[in-house]
């Protein structure tokens, strides 16, 4: 019928979130979407019942977005086949160590339907060896659409509760910005579009090893300006790290976008790598069992990311022009003490 019809891959905290966006504005937009948004949900037994069943019936993600009210367009769904089938706009929303495999299950069953424009709103990085790319261009070259990339100062349940704030999408070209403006933007979701996948995208996966060392600074008991001093040597380290491994990239979007700084900020504030770190700092006790503990199936993204970037900064041998990076790292996994932190780690602003 030439309408869109939007599906949403992922359906933890910030997945279902986005999912309700979508399907609030496909059903206002109705001329031109399927009111039906489709989610998938990894089935799981909730009380003895399976999630997508609970989804369904009661209109609310009891498991990883409690107490917010779904829309009733908006379908859980739990084969990725299904979900995706004659979708054109498909959102890429896993924790990031989830994504190969679903790739992999849709290079399988091979349901994308041709001419599919994508998003991804996972925050991190594709290393491999001396090489490393976005998730956008990874899903690009598996799946074969084109990928835009969305980030930006989102904690899921203030945006879920229709707090005021915006967003970033990177994309390819207009014809993405209009699609998936239309998809998102939202009187208290204000989408702002740029040209720039790649800082879109290394800003949402490095702000998370970021606000690991604003948390370590909480744990510790330092007051606000440590963790403001960590807040702008980290942007400048996310700035440069972007600007020197991705040709392209635009150092704006770490200044000017919702993506960059004020991503970081919330972060560094409200996020679960920043409560995580606090508490590993406080405690000694490894990331894994924190994370189980704190996190209730949530999954932390930047103790992750911190490895991924070190072993890619260690293989360029790059790693000592990034000491809040690499002391984030060895913090996490190698015993160093978060008291560490600031030794070493102070150059001042960056000059282009
Ligand atoms: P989450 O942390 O709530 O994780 C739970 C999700 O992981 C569930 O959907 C669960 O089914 C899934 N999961 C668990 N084990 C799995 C497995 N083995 N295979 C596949 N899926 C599995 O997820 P989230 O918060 O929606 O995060 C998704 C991405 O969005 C992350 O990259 C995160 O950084 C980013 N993000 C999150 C927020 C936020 O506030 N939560 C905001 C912006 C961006
Ligand atoms: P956390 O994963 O640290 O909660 O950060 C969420 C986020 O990305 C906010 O934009």
């Amino acid at each position: 019928s030439g309408k869109h019809r939007v599906a949403v891959i992922g359906s933890g905290s910030w997945g279902t979130a986005l999912a309700k966006i979508a399907a609030e504005n496909v059903y206002k937009r109705r001329g031109d979407f399927h009111t039906e948004v489709r989610m998938w949900v990894r089935e799981k037994q909730v009380n003895g019942k399976k999630l997508t069943e609970v989804i369904n019936r009661t209109h609310r993600n009891e498991r990883y977005l409690p107490d917010i009210t779904l829309p009733k367009n908006l379908t859980a769904v739990p084969h990725l086949k299904d979900v995706v089938k004659d979708a054109t706009l498909i959102v890429f929303v896993t924790p990031h160590q989830f994504l190969h495999t679903v790739l992999r299950e849709l290079q399988r069953s091979n349901a994308i339907t041709p001419g599919a424009r994508a998003v991804t709103a996972i925050k991190g990085v594709e290393v491999n060896g001396t090489d490393i790319s976005t998730f956008a261009s990874l899903i690009e070259n598996k799946v074969g659409t084109p990928c835009s990339a969305l980030s930006g100062a989102n904690i899921a349940l203030e945006v879920a509760k229709g707090q005021f704030c915006e967003t970033t999408i990177g994309t390819p070209g207009p014809v993405d910005s209009a699609l998936w403006s239309a998809v998102f933007d939202a009187p208290s979701f204000r989408v702002s579009c740029v040209d720039d996948v790649a800082g879109v995208s290394l800003s949402g996966a490095l702000k998370n090893i970021v606000a690991l060392a604003a948390g370590f600074v909480d744990g510790l008991n330092l007051g606000g300006n440590t963790k403001a001093a960590v807040i702008r040597i980290g942007l400048q380290e996310m700035r440069e790290f972007c600007m020197e491994f991705f040709e392209g990239a635009k150092s704006e979007t770490f200044s000017n976008e919702s993506a960059g700084v004020a991503d970081l900020i919330t972060t560094c504030y409200g996020g679960r790598n920043r409560k995580c770190a606090e508490e590993f700092a406080k405690s000694g006790e490894p990331f894994e069992v924190i994370e189980k503990r704190l996190l209730n199936g949530q999954k932390l993204q930047g103790t992750a990311t911190a490895e991924e970037v070190n072993r890619f900064l260690v293989a360029r041998r790059r790693q000592k022009s990034y000491p809040l990076f690499e002391k984030v790292y060895k913090i996490s996994f190698e015993n160093m003490s978060p008291k560490e932190l600031f030794a070493g780690l102070w150059r001042p602003s960056w000059d282009p």
